[in-house]
């Protein structure tokens, strides 16, 4: 079998509407590295149900996850854009690994003790076990890199392990062991109104985050009402880092304007929030209401975005398929083990 050296696998959860954290920490990313690698981007609605997703709006959800690839400015023939569960390679090479993972690896993800709380009796099982699937979204592809934000760290990690431990266990070096790219300025953007909390989906409150959805007025707004302290800008990086709201519309500019927060530091240190806080949000809705006019227009065109899901499944598929073959030919399954008369 090919082995690629220089494949990417990366997912997006159709949970919700997408933030400024999937936009800097993965898929602006994912906009510049197509250039140099084969890509694979995923929507990820088997890795969304581990949580309750209405099934009334999770299509309407899958599909404005495709939208916003496109949108942002992943060309669809070059790369393959497509719905996880549509592949079912997918699931079937999770429960390998399940079966490959130790139980003491994922009660270790931090994610997992997050998300769970003190609920942890009465959250599904796949939410426990969601690192599993999430390696085999990437090994069945035999992916060499992951673009993903910081808080997917953790994950990559067990997916080296699982990719390790199949590969000793079996005698056969079937899987690369991928590699993290956490790329750019803004690798774990945080709540506008917690310096110190990731900027989430599940966050209660709808100012904490701003989504590639909203309204010129309304990322400024948000952008005005976000946290600060009362001191003027820092004008050091390490004054920064000892302030945490500061620090984070710090890099969040930086990572709009592809420079670099000392650079922007050098610009704003001493000055008052207010002015900053003005330029930010021209900055972030001048970047964001492209794309979501252009996610609009896409999801008018059912018939067009439905013929990019269905031709990156078949895309899909065809590397998918003869790696989970050969995983069933190593593992001793009868599966094409039949012989023709
Ligand atoms: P999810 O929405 O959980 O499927 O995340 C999709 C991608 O966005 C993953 O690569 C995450 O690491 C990334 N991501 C999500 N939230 C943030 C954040 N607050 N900062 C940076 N990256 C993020
Ligand atoms: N776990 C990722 C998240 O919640 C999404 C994801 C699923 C993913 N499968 C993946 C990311 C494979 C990278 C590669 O953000």
């Amino acid at each position: 079998m090919e082995k690629p050296t220089n494949r990417i696998l990366s997912g997006v959860q159709p949970s919700g509407d997408l933030h400024l954290g999937n936009y800097l920490g993965a898929i602006k990313n994912f906009v510049s590295l197509q250039h140099k690698y084969e890509c694979f981007f995923c929507v990820v609605d088997l890795h969304a149900i581990t949580v309750w997703q209405d099934p009334a709006t999770l299509a309407q959800k899958t599909r404005e996850v495709t939208a916003a690839f496109i949108a942002s400015g992943i060309d669809p023939k070059k790369n393959t854009l497509f719905v996880q569960s549509q592949v079912p390679q997918h699931a079937q090479l999770a429960w390998m690994f399940s079966c490959i993972a130790r139980m003491g690896w994922l009660n270790r993800m931090t994610q997992f003790k997050d998300k769970a709380g003190k609920n942890s009796e009465n959250v599904s099982v796949g939410l426990f076990s969601y690192p599993t699937l999430m390696a085999a979204d990437i090994l069945i592809y035999l992916a060499t890199h992951v673009p993903v934000g910081e808080d997917q760290k953790q994950h990559l990690e067990l997916t080296r392990d699982i990719a390790q431990k199949f590969n000793n266990d079996f005698k056969h070096e079937l899987f690369p062991i991928p590699e993290p790219l956490i790329l750019g300025e803004a690798k774990r953007v945080m709540s506008l109104r917690d310096g110190t909390k990731k900027m989430s989906k599940s966050d209660p409150s709808d100012y904490s985050r701003i989504m590639l959805t909203d309204s010129k007025e309304n990322i400024v707004q948000k952008i005005k009402k976000a946290k600060t302290d009362p001191l003027p800008l820092p004008d050091s990086l390490e004054d920064a880092k000892a302030r945490p709201e500061a620090l984070n519309l710090l890099t969040i500019f930086a990572a709009l304007n592809d420079s670099d927060t000392e650079e922007v530091i050098s610009n704003y240190g001493g000055k008052e929030f207010s002015q900053f806080k003005n330029d930010l949000g021209e900055l972030a809705s001048s970047k964001l209401s492209p794309i979501s006019d252009e996610v609009n227009k896409l999801m008018s065109d059912k018939v067009y975005l439905d013929s990019i899901i269905v031709s990156g499944k078949e895309k899909a598929i065809s590397v998918a398929k003869p790696v989970l073959d050969k995983v069933f030919e190593i593992l001793g399954f009868l599966h094409n083990n039949i012989p023709k008369n």
